[in-house]
């Protein structure tokens, strides 16, 4: 039986290999034959996990899309429509309005990792473009998605951001019209936005992972020493601080997307609003053009910018301080001038501008959720300037700081 078995799996393996002949060259260079860094740690679970959550994200929207009604009138009934009626619709709802929020917890956290092993420098500038390419598409896809339910967040918080955009010299009022097809926020700009949130964004987000795999996989993985391991081959020219991706980093991506299911499941099943994080208490309010929230904000992943256009009194120079914020990453590879790229050899004035950074960000995050007190404001303040400041003098602190002596071989611990 066993026997038989073989040979029917050997003979339709051979007659697939026979008409792909460049998918085992394909699986070579990029599982079995992918020489990753021996040394990778906590931190480089995240890019595989942040797949595991795209691919949950695209699930769960598809079947939510079975049942969603994508007009003004019938979004927010057909909501609770799943909620309530369709059979399991309120696993699948709370499992992609969770997963929009773990894709943040995971991109920046993937994001943060390539801060702290200087992973954007030379040679993978491209992956880090095309990361950051990936986070632009993220944020508007997420933005798009949270107006789909039609609740009071969805509806104002549409407005206020839209809105922004008529801070914008000349075009600024036309752009908003155009945007939202409609003189306020509609009908017209609820279906635009659905199309966008479950056709062209996911496509545009998808081809962006395949190339920003590609590119990384072109150039290498870098690793918490930041050593290039290409430099140490053994006679058949593999790294010798290099094993192939597959099995072991399979294995290990496995464990580790094991655990985030784990973590993600408590959520799902115990705290999905995550105490009005995730998803705002506001939003299970239908949208009421006539009554405005008492307070309007973003969910937490974009509080850190909401804080920094809320901080700035001239509505247009918040917008540019705001947007800015978010691009200025872009020139990291460039701005870091740092002989070394892991943090473990960087100076402690590096690490303490790092951790500064870190701070101001997450205060950032904490004061765009509050109601901005005059207190709050300066503080949101200062956390704003000391964000441009770490980037405009990187230049400098990363060219003058002492730095340590990087070892030959990688290491396997801290
Ligand atoms: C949908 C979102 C994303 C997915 C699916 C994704 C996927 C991955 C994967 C699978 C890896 C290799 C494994 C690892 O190093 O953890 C990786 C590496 C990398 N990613 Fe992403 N990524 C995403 C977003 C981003 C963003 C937003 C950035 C930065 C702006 C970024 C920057 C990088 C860098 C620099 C590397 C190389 C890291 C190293 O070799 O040390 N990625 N990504």
């Amino acid at each position: 039986m066993n026997a038989q078995i073989d040979k029917a799996v050997n003979g339709v393996s051979g007659w697939v290999t026979e008409r792909t002949p460049g998918l085992a060259p394909f699986l070579r260079k990029h599982l079995t034959e992918y020489y990753a860094p021996k040394n990778f740690n906590f931190w480089y679970y995240f890019g595989s996990l942040a797949i595991l959550v795209f691919a949950n994200q695209i699930i769960t929207g598809i079947l939510l899309t079975m049942h969603y009604v994508p007009t003004a009138a019938g979004a927010f009934a057909s909501v609770e429509y799943i909620m309530r009626d369709v059979e399991w619709g309120w696993l699948i709802r709370y499992m992609h309005s969770t997963g929009a929020s773990l894709f943040f917890v995971v991109v920046y956290l993937h994001m943060f990792r390539a801060m702290l092993y200087g992973s954007y420098q030379k040679p993978r500038e491209l992956v880090w473009v095309l990361g950051m390419l990936i986070f632009l598409v993220l944020m508007a896809e997420a933005f798009l998605g949270y107006v789909l339910p039609w609740g009071q967040m969805s509806f104002w918080g549409a407005a206020v951001i839209i809105n922004l955009f008529s801070a914008l010299p000349v075009i600024g009022p036309e752009l908003v019209i155009w945007i939202r097809g409609d003189y306020l926020v509609s009908d017209a700009t609820l279906t635009r936005f659905f199309a966008l949130h479950v056709v062209a964004l996911p496509l545009v987000l998808l081809l962006l992972i395949v190339l920003h795999l590609g590119a990384l996989h072109e150039v290498g993985s870098n690793n918490p020493d930041g050593i290039d391991i290409k430099k140490k081959k053994d006679e058949k020219g593999r790294p010798l601080d290099g094993i192939p991706f597959h099995p072991y980093y399979t294995v290990k991506d496995i464990f580790g997307a094991g655990v985030f299911l784990v973590i993600a499941a408590f959520i799902v099943f115990f705290a999905p609003t995550f105490g009005n994080l995730f998803l705002e208490f506001d939003n299970f309010n239908e949208a009421n053009p006539l009554v405005t929230p008492q307070q309007i904000k973003p969910v937490w992943y974009f509080t850190p910018y909401y804080a920094m256009l809320r901080a700035i009194p001239s509505t247009l120079l918040g917008v540019v301080v705001m947007g800015g914020a978010v691009m200025i990453f872009f020139l990291l590879p460039w701005l870091d001038r740092s002989k070394v790229r892991s943090y473990r050899y960087r100076g402690w004035f590096s690490k303490m501008m790092l951790a500064l950074f870190v701070v101001s960000f997450v205060v950032l995050g904490w004061l765009g959720l509050q109601p901005g007190s005059e207190l709050q404001t300066l503080v949101a303040r200062i956390c704003t300037a000391f964000y441009f400041l770490f980037f405009f003098t990187m230049p400098l602190w990363t060219a003058l700081d002492n730095t340590k002596p990087v070892p030959e071989r990688v290491t396997s611990h801290a």
